[in-house]
């Protein structure tokens, strides 16, 4: 298997040093480009790499080199950052022709290039179906999980080779820092910001401009950090930026910096973002070199220097104050907020610390105007949003949306649905400290947003959306979030490190098939107090796992501590399974696969499960094509 990392040639790198540099520069990439060549871009994002996409990528160049093409009808096979459309890597697009193929192995790179490069033909069996559909789809743009997209951070996310500044270059990076770098003083940028509505995208939500101009007011040293630590379980929509777009990070960063006088940022990433560490610190470099970052951008005078710093991957240190103490060589550990980080953050310097999606949109903004932007989205909630669709839904990977966009659209439209033809049952947003929506009762046509996911009883976060099928038990879940709480709060305060524990004691039990009568209204007091009274976000909004599933399925609470049952037969100590002799076949596919041989029955007669024999594993139930295999 590959496992190399590109050793780029620097050899072409000069220093741009005056602001019309970069545009001439520009010009003469594009010149040097065929415009008309055939691109094959190639996923290697993380998803597609754990897949083998670096093989593809290889065996890709390798095939393009057997074919022997005129130089001038050559294919670039090019690097690029996720797809977006995860579930169905490895995968590459050719550009211009649109064509998308999916699910490919190395094996397949010479029939590509014979096929489609040389012979101009499609070969259908790359092609993307959709669910329930025997028509294949040709091009990217008419597969409806990308066509339902409106795609502003995500635009070169994909499409450049992130490990090449000069294709960032070629299609616009930078170009926003040279207009507020010649055209826009400091104020007028934040201005600028403050008609965009833009409102940070790592989950609280206070509007990006407000908190520039409050950071740009203070005295002193300014630092411009960038939160890239993304710890919710299920979320990869900042990974997947800094590793397809770095450019538009660090030039959001350095805009900001420019309105607020700082010549210092930071980037802190987890370490268990190994690809997206990379990225940014060859991004940087690269930059650098180039004279748009570092001492003197493009002979301005404006100097602002940038580094990676890595997390040990703890979920408390995406707090904003645990972050900037972790960023000091500190222990991640939350403080009390009765200065702002603006006034006194990290080093006690005036700092304003963003998302990394956040920092990804200022370039947009700035090029296109802050009304632009504003204009998309909803009166609260401006602008589009990036999501990273997960769980019991066909379409995984990565979407943006504006905001405002029914979960409905988000499910159906783009996700193309629940697997399996199960019914969809809730939805969770905002991470482990988010809620769980349920659908199909009341929200399926919830427009998502930052005032309307909290209405219910939920949050936006940073863009987790795990969508939850029929087979999903709301205590399960809300203990396993609990559980993943507990483990991550840093316990300097005792209504979260105790509230917790105590939950999470008392969900075991319920889901072991112990649960008394008293607990769910036990569950209730202890997570009021425990949202009430922590420090900080994590604790204040611990219980909301808790909290928002008792409030909607409350029933279910009540089937496991009065009936002893898990409806959605999860829970292995509150259920077994039955085969029902009046819809069973006799098809013999369960006790084919029954691991444990706990299933006898001849051929088209009614089987059977002996329950001493049988270890919940589910693989009966999952595979009966007749529904016969009743959760009782
Ligand atoms: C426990 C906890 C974890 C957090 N993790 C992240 C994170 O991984 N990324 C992030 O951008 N914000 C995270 N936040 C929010 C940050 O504290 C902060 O509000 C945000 O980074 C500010 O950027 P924004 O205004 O652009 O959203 C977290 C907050 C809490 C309480
Ligand atoms: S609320 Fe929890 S994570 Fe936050 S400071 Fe208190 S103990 Fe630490
Ligand atoms: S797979 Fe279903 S239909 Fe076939 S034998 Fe088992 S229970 Fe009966
Ligand atoms: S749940 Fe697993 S162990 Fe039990 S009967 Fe079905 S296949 Fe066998
Ligand atoms: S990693 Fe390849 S499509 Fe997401």
């Amino acid at each position: 298997m590959t496992t190399s990392s590109p050793a780029p040639d620097l050899s072409w790198i000069k220093k741009l040093t005056r602001p019309e540099d970069l545009a001439a520069y520009r010009n003469t990439l594009i010149a040097e480009q065929q415009p008309d060549a055939t691109r094959i871009l190639v996923c290697c994002g993380t998803g597609c790499k754990a897949l083998g996409a670096l093989d593809l990528l290889a065996a890709m160049k390798q095939a393009v080199a057997d074919a022997h093409l005129d130089v001038k009808v050559a294919p670039l096979v090019k690097r690029t950052g996720c797809h977006s459309f995860c579930s169905r890597g490895p995968l590459l697009t050719i550009q211009p022709q649109d064509i998308f193929y999916q699910k490919l192995k190395p094996s397949d790179a010479a029939e590509i290039v014979q096929e489609t490069i040389i012979g101009g033909k499609i070969v259908p069996r790359f092609l993307y179906k959709p669910i329930g559909s025997k028509q294949p789809i040709e091009k990217r743009s008419e597969i409806p999980f990308f066509a339902a997209q409106t795609r502003v951070v995500l635009e070169r996310v994909g499409v450049v080779d992130p490990f090449d500044i000069r294709d960032s270059i070629v299609h616009g990076a930078y170009s926003a820092l040279v207009k507020v770098l010649t055209q826009m003083s400091p104020k007028e940028v934040i201005e600028e910001m403050k008609i965009s509505k833009l409102r940070g995208r790592g989950g609280a939500g206070f509007p990006a401009g407000l908190k520039w101009e409050s950071c740009a007011r203070q005295k002193g040293r300014h630092y411009v950090i960038c939160n890239g630590d993304e710890g919710d379980p299920g979320a990869f929509m900042d990974a997947s930026t800094m590793e397809g777009d770095p450019h538009a990070v660090l030039e959001g960063m350095a805009i900001a910096a420019y309105s607020m006088g700082s010549d210092r940022g930071f980037i802190y990433v987890r370490m268990e973002y190994p690809l997206a560490v990379q990225t940014l610190a060859n991004a940087i470099r690269q930059a650098e070199d180039l004279g748009l970052l570092g001492q003197n951008i493009l002979g301005t005078g404006f100097n602002f220097k940038v580094s990676v710093s890595t997390g040990a991957g703890a979920f408390v240190c995406g707090e904003s104050s645990a972050l900037m103490s972790s960023l000091e060589g500190k222990v991640g550990r939350p403080r009390p907020k009765y200065i702002r980080s603006t006034e006194k953050g990290f080093r006690d310097s005036p700092s304003n610390l963003n998302n990394v999606e956040t920092y990804a949109n200022v370039p947009k903004i700035i090029l296109n105007g802050g009304a632009w932007y504003a204009s998309m989205g909803t009166e609260r909630s401006a602008g589009t949003k990036v999501f990273s669709l997960t769980g019991n839904v066909n379409n995984v990977g990565l979407i943006e949306v504006p905001m405002g966009t029914s979960l409905r659209h988000i499910v159906y439209d783009i996700g193309g649905g629940i697997p399996n033809k199960k019914e969809l049952k809730a939805v969770q947003t905002g991470g482990p400290s988010g809620g769980c929506i349920p659908i199909p009762k009341k929200f399926l046509d919830i427009n998502v947003g930052f005032g309307k996911l909290a209405e219910i009883g939920s949050i936006m976060g940073s863009g987790g959306m795990i969508v939850m099928d029929e087979n999903t038990c709301m205590v399960e879940v809300s203990r396993y979030f609990i559980h993943f709480l507990v483990e991550e709060s840093c316990g300097q305060c005792t209504p979260c490190r105790e509230g917790l524990t105590q939950m999470e004691r008392i969900l075991t039990r319920i889901t072991r098939g112990e649960g008394e009568e008293g607990d769910i209204e036990l569950l209730e007091e202890i997570g009021t107090f425990t949202n009430s009274f922590s420090l900080c976000g994590l604790g204040t909004s611990s219980a909301n796992p808790v909290l928002s599933t008792i409030r909607y399925f409350r029933e279910e609470y009540e089937a496991h501590i009065r009936d002893k049952k898990c409806p959605a037969g999860v829970c292995k100590a509150l259920y077994h399974l039955e085969i029902q002799p009046e819809v069973c076949t006799g098809c013999g596919v369960c006790k084919k696969r029954c691991p444990a041989k706990a299933i006898t029955g001849e051929k088209k007669e009614p089987h059977l499960i002996h329950q001493e024999l049988c270890i919940k594993c589910m693989e009966c139930y999952r595979n009966c094509k007749f529904d016969a295999i009743a959760i009782r």
